[in-house]
């Protein structure tokens, strides 16, 4: 999500003539575009400002910026260098960005500027993301912003505003432009993309058909999208993937907890059924599509039945991955209201790391499944580990790791799997 928005962002400077430079010591203007959903992540932007700070010797007029949710979080409290221990010339909330030459213009002279105005309508449509730092086979498009689903843990729908989605039409241009300049994955993103509705002329879009008329748009593309809300994700999305072999058979369903008091503690709106049921959907119209999640350890008054609760659902799915989170209380959420932040941290640990362990074992398993298969994988470049070998994704979105020197980024290869560890599948090519 972040980084889509700096895509954006990029488009919204080199606009204004301002050009993308390598090294943060080479900038006129550093923006930081920031993430509130753990305190972590606010205490490395915080650290990483202080780290800034020093090139303000070396380039006086230098112009630091904190962008996104932490600037919508926190708003002029970053402005008080008195508060923050250093300074801060600018802060712009994550609808702000159209306005960030403006805001520019208003920091000259020493002042200091912010806009944090969350807009209902805002989705930056018509602006066409600069892509940076990315391999040139994928890329992301944002195809909604906010959030109104009120998770209890959650700051997003604070930070992020209210859920709007863009415009089809434009969500089809950019992707037959991405198509035209070699891309060959697209990621559909927005925080709950099940609920995907766009009102246009010719009646209502919703998701599935949205993702049909993207996965139209060229064969030869292949259709991620994240994240789905286990209580949005209907059987005609299932079906509309069946229906089309370039969605990649792969679905990230945030499943948090597996007890279903906790879950309603989170406000999530579905019990611990609900969700199995959802996976046995999954499981009969898309045979074989890999399922990933996040989970949360130690939301609050989580006992020790509930923790174990979420160690047998993860056991009866067999999740193929698995983002996993210790519970981080966020200011002014529903839970950081209503409830004691009450798991003591070395039980938060604990937990955590019996997920950890669990999930790698599961993804193990989920790999072994895979050693003696052929898999087609889309070539994303040289190994980190390897540069003899390349490396790719299957459609299960697991990483394959290949030697094959006539190979090139957004080559689709047949590999077939020889062995694996949880985290990684190698194989040999078999059509080169
Ligand atoms: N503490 C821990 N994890 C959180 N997440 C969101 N908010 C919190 C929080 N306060 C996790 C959820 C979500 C993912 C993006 O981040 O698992 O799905
Ligand atoms: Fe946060 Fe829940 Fe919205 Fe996801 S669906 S962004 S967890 S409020």
């Amino acid at each position: 999500m972040n980084f889509s928005d700096s895509e954006i962002v990029a488009s919204v400077m080199a606009n204004d003539d301002h050009r993308l430079v390598d090294q943060a010591a080479d900038a006129d203007v550093i923006f930081l575009n920031t993430c509130s959903i753990r305190d972590h992540a606010e205490q490395r932007v915080l650290n990483r400002l202080k780290e800034l700070q020093h090139l303000r010797k070396t380039r006086p007029g230098l112009v630091l910026g904190v962008i996104g949710c932490m600037a919508e979080r926190l708003k002029e409290k970053l402005l008080e260098h008195d508060e923050l221990g250093m300074r801060v010339d600018m802060v712009a909330g994550p609808d702000a960005y159209r306005e960030l030459p403006q805001l520019l213009a208003d920091v000259e002279g020493g002042r200091q500027a912010m806009q944090v105005i969350l807009s209902a309508d805002e989705t930056y449509a018509d602006i066409t993301p600069v892509r940076y730092g990315g391999n040139g086979v994928q890329a992301f498009i944002s195809i909604m912003r906010g959030c109104e689903n009120y998770c209890a843990y959650c700051v997003v729908p604070y930070t992020r505003g209210k859920e709007r989605s863009r415009d089809p039409a434009s969500i089809l241009n950019e992707t037959r432009q991405l198509i035209q300049a070699g891309y060959r994955e697209v990621t559909l993103l927005g925080q709950n993309v099940n609920s995907y509705r766009y009102h246009g002329e010719n009646g209502p879009v919703d998701f599935t058909t949205l993702i049909g008329r993207v996965a139209a748009a060229d064969a030869q593309l292949r259709i991620r999208f994240a994240t789905s809300h286990p209580k949005d994700m209907s059987d005609a999305l299932l079906r509309q993937m069946a229906a089309h072999p370039n969605i990649c058979k792969s679905i990230h369903l945030p499943l948090q907890s597996g007890s279903t008091a906790v879950l309603q503690r989170m406000n999530r709106k579905y019990t611990r059924e609900d969700y199995l049921d959802r996976v046995r959907a999954i499981r009969e119209i898309l045979p074989g599509c890999a399922i990933s999640t996040d989970l949360i350890a130690g939301f609050c008054g989580e006992t020790e039945e509930e923790h174990q609760a979420t160690l047998e659902v993860m056991k009866d799915v067999g999740f193929d991955f698995a983002f996993m989170f210790k519970y981080s209380e966020r200011p002014d959420t529903l839970a950081a209201k209503r409830y004691k932040d009450d798991v003591p941290e070395e039980v938060k640990t604990r937990r955590l790391t019996e997920i950890i362990e669990l999930q790698q074992a599961l993804s193990l398993d989920s790999n072994k499944r895979d050693v003696g298969t052929v898999q087609e994988v889309l070539v994303e470049g040289v190994s980190k580990r390897a540069d003899s070998h390349m490396m790719g994704r299957t459609s299960h979105n697991k990483v394959v790791v290949f030697p094959c020197a006539t190979s090139r980024p957004g080559d689709y290869v047949q590999v077939r799997i020889k062995e694996c560890s949880s985290a990684t599948l190698k194989g040999n090519c078999i059509d080169h």
